[in-house]
């Protein structure tokens, strides 16, 4: 596999890239001043803290993990410390960084054990400071591999950058992170509209404020969960980033993505998958899950034409993940050795809702297995026996079962818009917000919808290939 402790030597040019968006991004922060905007919330909140966000952890690996913050309003140096859980002595890792305000710390810590649960902090020294002092702490387990008992929880379409701060979708969503961060889970899979800005839809971007606002504000509000629990994202409609926008423009947008979140990349597991973070794969004991991206790949035939600002495309047909993406996606379940494989995908490859709008729109789950490119998508599924195809869109929570695989929605953590029957056409679905969470065993792996009060409101289990 990719020597997780060798990726800094070997992504050297992502690593330039990443700095000049660092600072194109620090200089977007320090501007930054509408009523979203990042100064105005650091007055407001934060300044306490000599971290502006607080710590969040990705790419995890048997022997690595990435970790960032974003630092305060004052240039700073910060260290980052480790230990195995109940060890005494920390362990620094490699030389202070020392940033400006409003800048990212950025830490890959190699050489830990795999399936190991270690502790850190995050000690700061402001220019203000004689010494360094403990800013934030967590703790996170390192990757497993075998078959193995363990949890993870899905959240999707929070829609962050939205809602005012103190309004209800926000408050949804602080209560849905409460919750899941009391799971204990290893990770948490995000399955889309992590993020939304007015017009990131509808118009390409000429800047990077607004996607520097919503991942900003998503940064903060996941915080108390993924400063303990690595996050996996995938990319939504509203995420800046579809095809139908230039490349620049989508290439401006993912670069701040990838800058407040990391996400695998090409080269962290073994399996592979894009150089932008927008679509991985990797396995955690016996499970594996594949990251997919329908959203930067369809293009519309006819741009001028859309239906409306909201379309990304002019026909069902033309959702698509790339023939790259296709062949990896194959490459990928071809080559599985673990036995529970799940796919996620923000929406499927097709459309098959309630009305002709949000077919186009690529609502319908498993109503939609057998439309466009999902067909493909389905057919390699059966193939390869992947057990769950987990989806996000729609708002509601949703189990159907299409040739025994489950389309599995796990609700809204956020978007307040539960859309009806007339609109999606499933004949059961939970209008609930919340989030759902998988607990693995060797022997199954069972999902369980759990709402904003914490009731469990369904659940089913599916056993390995
Ligand atoms: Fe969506």
């Amino acid at each position: 596999m990719a020597g997780p402790g060798n990726q800094n030597s070997q992504r050297k040019p992502t690593r330039r890239e990443f700095i000049r968006a660092s600072a194109a991004i620090t200089a977007t922060l320090a501007a930054t001043n509408s009523p979203f905007g990042i100064k105005a919330y650091a007055a407001a909140e934060l300044s306490h803290s000599p971290l502006f966000l607080p710590p969040f952890l990705s790419r995890p690996t048997e022997r690595s993990i990435f970790i960032s913050a974003l630092n305060n309003n004052q240039p700073s140096e910060a260290v980052i410390e480790v230990r195995k859980e109940n060890a005494t002595d920390w362990e620094r890792r490699g030389p202070a960084q020392k940033v400006p305000e409003y800048a990212f710390f950025n830490w890959d810590v190699p050489n830990l054990s795999p399936a190991a649960r270690y502790e850190y902090r995050v000690l700061v020294k402001r220019a203000s400071d004689e010494t360094f002092a403990s800013a934030s702490n967590g703790s996170f387990r390192t990757q497993r591999k075998g078959p193995a008992s363990y949890k993870a929880v899905l959240i999707t379409d929070p829609h962050t950058g939205t809602f005012a701060e103190t309004t209800g979708p926000v408050q949804t969503l602080d209560k849905v992170i409460r919750n899941a961060s009391q799971e204990n889970a290893e990770f948490v899979l995000a399955l889309g509209d992590n993020v939304a800005w007015a017009g990131s839809r509808e118009y390409a971007q000429t800047n990077s404020r607004g996607a520097v606002s919503a991942y900003a504000l998503y940064r903060k509000h996941i915080g108390p969960l993924t400063q303990n629990c690595p996050h996996f994202g995938i990319i939504g409609n509203w995420a800046g980033e579809s095809g139908k926008f230039p490349e620049a423009s989508i290439r401006m947008i993912s670069g701040v993505r990838q800058t407040f979140l990391p996400n695998p990349n090409h080269e962290t597991y073994p399996q592979g998958g894009s150089e932008r973070e927008d679509y991985y794969a990797f396995s955690w004991g016996d499970v594996l899950y594949v990251m997919l991206n329908v959203q930067t790949y369809s293009k519309p035939s006819k741009p001028d034409q859309l239906p409306s600002l909201m379309a990304d495309v002019n026909t069902i047909d033309e959702w698509t993940i790339g023939e790259a993406q296709m062949k990896w996606l194959e490459k990928t379940l071809q080559h599985a050795t673990e036995r529970f494989r799940f796919v996620c995908m923000h929406h499927p490859a097709g459309g098959n809702a309630g009305d002709v709008p949000n077919t186009l729109y690529g609502r319908g789950g498993a109503r939609a297995c057998n439309t466009g490119e999902q067909v493909r998508i389905h057919n390699l599924m059966k193939k390869h026996k992947v057990q769950i195809f987990f989806y996000g869109h729609d708002h509601v929570f949703v189990d159907d079962i299409v040739d025994g695989i489950h389309y599995a929605l796990p609700g809204s953590c956020g978007a307040p818009w539960k859309f009806t029957k007339e609109e999606t056409g499933y004949e059961r679905f939970w209008p609930d917000s919340g989030h759902a969470r998988l607990d693995v065993t060797p022997e199954k792996a069972t999902v369980t919808f759990i709402n904003l009060e914490g009731k469990e409101i369904h659940n089913f289990s599916v056993l390995p290939a």
